[in-house]
């Protein structure tokens, strides 16, 4: 067979190419966050909209704010404009995101706060999410891969303990320690709620899926085992059962020298590296089993100027050759000039 053959057709969206080992078209390029407040045309909607919750509960305007990156930057992918604590939220959990300081939860601190939580209505709850997807699906371009999502179980039970965000994740590390009956529960209850939230989004039209492990590098090497390998090896499955043609993208923050030991375990389709990863060291050790997106760190997008064009061109050279998915190593701060994002995207699409 000739090499030309061996590969399978394109599927005309170049990250779906990418994650499926089909040759794509170009280097294609999203950006984790990219429907947010470094946009006037988000602020705007936002505002309309009320609170942020509001905005994700109502499908047209989470719609509108998922398609606005792509129509300013012809992006490759939308990202369902949501968020990881709408599963804690549909759980049953009181949920709260105050301007200026993010998310406000009733923490979970004892076995009866989390018998408190009920699976009864979680994807009732969540339908504003399908309904958004289904309204994107129906106005994407062809050629743009349409990504939902939701957050590792570890990361959403960081908030979920603490009832918001910490510098440290203090109290769900000290539960983690502690490692009462009830947080157990907790982590399993995410990973079957995760499961059946993604396989929904999927059917909702969702052609790929990412799993958001943000706080997986405070782990200790045990912990990172229990706490972010086996949940998102429970989640992979379960979701590969339903679907096993829609890609896993998995991007456990942090992980370094670990994130050899999740590819090779987890088997998900595709990996988000930090921007502290080198890449010569993941296309040696991780690109054999997994897709590689990343790396560029959100702070030199901010800063933009030369440091911005040599950081990208760096990430582009030491991945010649080998499929990759151009992204951030986070997400995008909301301080960053659109007109950086503008020179990023020509930057890639030009080299690529
Ligand atoms: O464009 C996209 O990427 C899709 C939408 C998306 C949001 N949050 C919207 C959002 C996605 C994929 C997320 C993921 C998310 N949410 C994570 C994992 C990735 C990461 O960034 O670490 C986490 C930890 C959360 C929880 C969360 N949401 C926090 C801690 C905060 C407050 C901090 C902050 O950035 O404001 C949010 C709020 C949030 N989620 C905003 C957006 C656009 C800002 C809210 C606003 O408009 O004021």
């Amino acid at each position: 067979m000739s090499e030309s053959m061996e590969r399978p057709a394109s599927t005309g969206k170049s990250v779906l190419d990418v994650l499926t080992g089909r040759e794509p078209s170009h280097r294609p390029i999203w950006l984790m966050r990219q429907a947010g407040r470094y946009l006037p045309e988000y602020l705007e909607t936002r505002k309309n909209a009320g609170s942020f919750l509001d905005l994700c509960y109502a499908p047209e305007l989470a719609a509108e704010v998922t398609l606005q990156p792509i129509r300013r930057f012809s992006f490759d992918a939308a990202i369902i404009f949501a968020d990881i604590l709408l599963l804690p939220h549909a759980l049953g959990q009181r949920l709260e995101f105050l301007v200026g300081e993010g998310p406000v939860l009733e923490p979970i601190t004892s076995g009866e706060d989390f018998a408190n939580l009920s699976r009864q209505r979680v994807l009732e709850h969540l339908n504003p999410v399908f309904e958004a997807l289904k309204i994107v699906r129906g106005e994407l371009a062809d050629d743009k891969t349409l990504i939902g999502f939701c957050g590792a179980p570890w990361t959403v039970a960081t908030y979920m303990i603490a009832g918001k965000g910490t510098p440290d994740q203090r109290p769900a590390r000290a539960a983690a320690y502690e490692n009462l009956p009830w947080f157990g529960k907790l982590i399993d209850l995410l990973c079957d709620v995760s499961i059946d939230y993604l396989c929904a989004q999927i059917e909702a039209g969702a052609d790929a899926v990412q799993i958001f492990d943000t706080w997986a590098g405070i782990l200790t090497a045990r912990q990172y085992d229990s706490l972010c390998i086996e949940p998102t090896m429970r989640i992979v499955r379960g979701v590969r059962e339903k679907f096993p043609d829609t890609p896993i993208i998995g991007f456990p923050r942090g992980s370094g020298v670990r994130y050899e030991a999740y590819v090779r375990a987890t088997k998900v389709d595709g990996v988000g590296l930090d921007w502290a990863v080198p890449l010569e060291w993941a296309g040696e050790t991780l690109a054999k089993h997994s897709v590689l997106q990343g790396n560029l760190d959100p702070i030199v997008l901010a800063t933009g100027g030369d440091a911005l064009d040599q950081a990208i061109d760096d990430i582009v050279e030491s991945l010649d050759g080998r499929s990759h998915i151009f992204n951030l190593g986070h997400g995008i701060l909301p301080d960053t000039p659109i007109a950086n994002v503008e020179r990023l995207v020509d930057r890639v699409r030009s080299g690529a």
